[in-house]
């Protein structure tokens, strides 16, 4: 009966104690216990795993720091988390208007979108893993659910995937949910530096397949990156210019196809004649592509190198047996370019 007197005033000294807002005040209300009641506190304390357990020892906010045996969060219900530094003023002295550290973007996909390398570093480094998930695992909400740095990969920005590749190297890894990776992102969006820089840190990701079997280079091509895809061939080499994805499409072909005739170009420098009749799974070739998809200037270029020979190779049987020129039929202003070929070998 005694016992339970005494822990009932010791938790009342302890409940009293935990409301009172100051850290500081903390400190004082111990000493004055009378040594007896301190030392029942003490006790109750311990077994409720709150530190500190002695009057002497300082109870500043800084205790409230992780890894902490109590938080105030405990006691002030779910959702609430502390944010306290030893130099910051002890918490319930906070006005709620105090000044925030100066971070522009609290969202890591805007930080790394925008290229807010300096809020990027901030978010990494009050970063708290949740479930073992590191904030640098976190997916967008759009269609392909990209990570913070392939997010930055896209938009070219070297400086963010520095600070999140230096955290977490593994981040090269990381691909969408077209599995394309931090290089497939950078090449199709023409960020040369970033592509430099990924090749720099891990030059096997040249050879990654995305779903369809496309690699970085064959979306620089689609895309009519140019300087992009020098620099992959810098380190890829000839085999990227052969390299087909699993529709059977080439580099060569995916140009014609989006009628980038700079990407044509760079790529017939380097492969030649032969590149005019290499054809995917349904026997489509450059031509095909380009004249189906109405692209009168690559039309133009691959008839200018090729002649009118390309006119007529044929697709395969079960995709119609079309030849260039059939496929345009509907399309006046690529028959007007091809008819000056037509008759001519
Ligand atoms: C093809 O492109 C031309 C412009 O280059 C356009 O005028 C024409 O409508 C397009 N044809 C089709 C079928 O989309």
């Amino acid at each position: 009966m005694q016992m339970a007197t005494a822990l009932l005033k010791a938790l009342r000294v302890v409940c009293f104690c935990l409301t009172l807002p100051a850290a500081k005040t903390f400190q004082v209300t111990f000493q004055e216990q009378s040594d007896k009641t301190l030392q029942v506190t003490s006790e109750v304390l311990d077994k409720l795993g709150i530190s500190p357990s002695s009057g002497s020892q300082r109870g500043t906010a800084a205790d409230l720091q992780a890894p902490p045996r109590f938080r105030w969060g405990f006691f002030r219900g779910a959702g609430e988390s502390v944010k306290a530094s030893p130099t910051q003023q002890p918490l319930a002295k906070t006005p709620p208007s105090a000044p925030q550290p100066q971070i522009k973007h609290n969202d890591i996909f805007k930080a790394a979108e925008v290229g807010d390398v300096e809020a990027v570093r901030a978010l990494i480094a009050s970063d708290r893993y949740k479930d073992g998930k590191s904030i640098l695992d976190k997916r967008d909400e759009s269609q392909y659910k990209n990570t913070p740095f392939l997010v930055a990969a896209e938009k070219g920005h070297v400086d963010v995937m520095s600070v999140i590749h230096e955290k977490k190297p593994d981040v090269l890894q990381q691909t969408d949910e077209n599995r394309d990776n931090a290089l497939h992102h950078a090449a199709s969006n023409g960020r040369l530096a970033a592509v430099d820089q990924l090749l720099e840190w891990d030059p096997k990701l040249i050879d990654a397949r995305d779903k369809g079997g496309k690699t970085s280079f064959m979306l620089a091509a689609y895309y009519g990156h140019v300087k992009v895809m020098e620099a992959l061939f810098a380190k890829g080499g000839e085999k990227l210019l052969t390299q087909t994805d699993n529709s059977g499409t080439t580099p060569f072909i995916l140009a014609a196809s989006s009628g980038h005739v700079g990407a044509l170009k760079a790529l017939y420098a380097k492969g030649g004649k032969e590149l005019l009749t290499e054809k995917d799974n349904r026997g489509w070739t450059a031509l095909h592509w380009a004249a189906y998809s109405n692209q009168s200037a690559a039309v133009s270029q691959l008839l200018e190198w090729g002649g009118g020979a390309l006119l007529n190779i044929k697709t395969t049987k079960w995709s119609g047996e079309k030849t260039p020129w059939e496929l345009a039929k509907e399309k006046p202003n690529i028959r007007k370019i091809m008819k000056e070929y037509k008759n001519k070998k």
